[in-house]
């Protein structure tokens, strides 16, 4: 929550100074590293779903703590800082998919937000005792977070 307020609210302060804003990474950039953030999260969420939810890959525990430590490391990374002023519409080489929406709710997005840092971090404490049954709930609770965002601020 504190991440994501402080990105925002810190996008929206010094929003119109591009002087003081172009210590951070430009527009286009914050579109790339927020694709790459979700990407990313979504990649090794996959690798847990396969080893600990569909059962076509043997479960490893060593293989689903570290997914589940790399999606809270990007979940708990701060990604409110790269919905930065100029970052709601196509930039450069950037195709976004976010809703316009979003920069009007940023309160609302930084509770999403918390609630996936939060779910990230569960999943990676019980990813740590290698419980199955515990991995599963998490994981479900995790997606939930994933898809409460989505519905509302992704266009697809
Ligand atoms: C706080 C809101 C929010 C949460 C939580 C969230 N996403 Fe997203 N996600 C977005 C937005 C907004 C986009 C569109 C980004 C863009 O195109 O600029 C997106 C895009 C994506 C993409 C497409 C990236 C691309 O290259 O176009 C994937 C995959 C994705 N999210 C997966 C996830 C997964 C997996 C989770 C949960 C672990 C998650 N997201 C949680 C808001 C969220």
């Amino acid at each position: 929550m504190k991440g994501f307020l402080a990105g925002a609210l810190c996008a929206l302060v010094i929003g119109g100074s591009t002087a003081a804003f172009a210590q951070g990474p430009s527009a286009e950039d914050q579109i790339r590293y927020r694709k790459a953030g979700y990407s990313f999260m979504a990649w090794n969420l996959g690798k847990i779903k396969e080893q600990a939810i569909d059962g076509s890959v043997a479960f490893d525990a060593a293989q689903v703590q570290a997914a589940a430590n790399a999606i809270a490391g990007v979940a708990n990374s701060g990604m409110g800082a790269l919905f930065g002023p100029g970052t709601d519409k196509n930039v450069g080489s950037q195709v976004t998919n976010v809703k316009p929406e979003l920069f009007q709710n940023f309160p609302d997005v930084a509770v999403l937000g918390n609630n996936l840092s939060t779910a990230a971090t569960r999943l990676a404490e019980v990813a740590a005792t290698g419980d199955q049954a515990q991995i599963r709930t998490a994981f479900g609770e995790l997606g939930q977070t994933c898809k409460a965002c989505h519905d509302k601020y992704r266009k697809r």
